[in-house]
């Protein structure tokens, strides 16, 4: 039983051809792949795509595009067994699908579409990644924690983990007046839209907990780009250009 996912590991990894002569030896000597291989392929794709995430969120459209032109790359669904190719072609879709997108929006969606293929392959094996548990930032630190809880959502997608989806409810939930620190000093009008993308934020997590996994990535999607719409509006978010010296 412990050889098939390892082999899988091996499938998903790897360009097309070095692909074709690891499939004939891994099926022939399974027990001799290497766990530690695998692994550290997995802990790849997912500093890849979570890296394509964070690009986005930082305004980096053309980066996270980038990243997902890479993933559909390196990803080739042919030679999986059948019952692994859907969430391999999902995957490839996706990763296709954001390469090729023209709004934030969209490359917004594809990432997410991306990490709910790679839960369903974890969720159908039963097997995934594990993540440690980060404790919640203070409350005073609000984008901390919206950052804590957009995590745990990505990793509730990614791991196919029901339970880290409620933990970011909790604390996205409840709507926080702290957050006006973060748009004190901007315009009224634009004050107004930032407080808007911020109870959207606190609507989407709480709309993810009775949702299907499908219904989830549709909704991380709209969560990353509340993340990228507010910081675009008010100039913040991670890797900031210092201000008065926007573009
Ligand atoms: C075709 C099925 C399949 C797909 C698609 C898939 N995985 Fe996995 N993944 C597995 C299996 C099976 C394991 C367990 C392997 C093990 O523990 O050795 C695993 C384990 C992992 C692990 C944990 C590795 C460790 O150190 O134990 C990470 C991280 C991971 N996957 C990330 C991803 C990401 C990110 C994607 C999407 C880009 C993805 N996986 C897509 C099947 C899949
Ligand atoms: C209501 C507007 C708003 C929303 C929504 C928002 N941000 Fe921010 N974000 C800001 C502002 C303003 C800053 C810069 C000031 C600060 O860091 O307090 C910032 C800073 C950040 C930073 C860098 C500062 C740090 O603490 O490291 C990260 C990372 C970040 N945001 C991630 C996110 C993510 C992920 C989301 C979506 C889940 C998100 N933000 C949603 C307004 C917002």
């Amino acid at each position: 039983m412990r050889t098939v996912p390892l082999l899988l590991v091996v499938l998903l990894v790897g360009c097309p051809k070095q692909t074709a002569s690891t499939t004939e030896s891994a099926a022939s000597q399974g027990s001799q792949v290497s766990v530690g291989e695998g692994q550290s392929e997995m802990h790849d794709r997912l500093e890849q795509l979570t890296g394509a995430r964070d690009a986005l969120v930082a305004g980096d459209a053309d980066g996270a595009r980038a990243v997902m032109r890479t993933l559909s790359e390196e990803t080739s669904p042919g030679l999986a067994p059948e019952g692994w190719q859907a969430p391999l072609q999902d995957l490839v879709e996706a990763a296709v699908t954001g390469s090729e997108a023209n709004t934030s929006e969209e490359v917004g969606a594809a990432i997410a579409e991306a990490g709910r293929a790679c839960g369903s392959c974890h969720r159908a094996a039963g097997l995934g990644p594990y993540f440690l548990d980060v404790p919640v930032p203070a409350e005073d630190d609000v984008m901390g924690r919206h950052v804590w809880a957009a995590d745990r959502m990505w990793e509730s997608l990614v791991g196919a983990n029901d339970g880290a989806w409620v933990r970011a409810r909790d604390v996205l939930g409840p709507v926080d007046e702290r957050a006006t620190h973060l748009y004190d000093d901007v315009p009224l009008a634009v004050r107004a839209e930032a407080a808007q993308y911020r109870s959207r934020l606190h609507g989407l997590a709480e709309a993810g907990v009775t949702g299907g996994d499908s219904e989830r990535a549709s909704i991380y999607g709209g969560v990353l780009e509340t993340c990228v719409g507010c910081h675009s509006l008010l100039g913040g978010g991670p890797h900031a250009e210092p201000e008065g010296d926007a573009p």
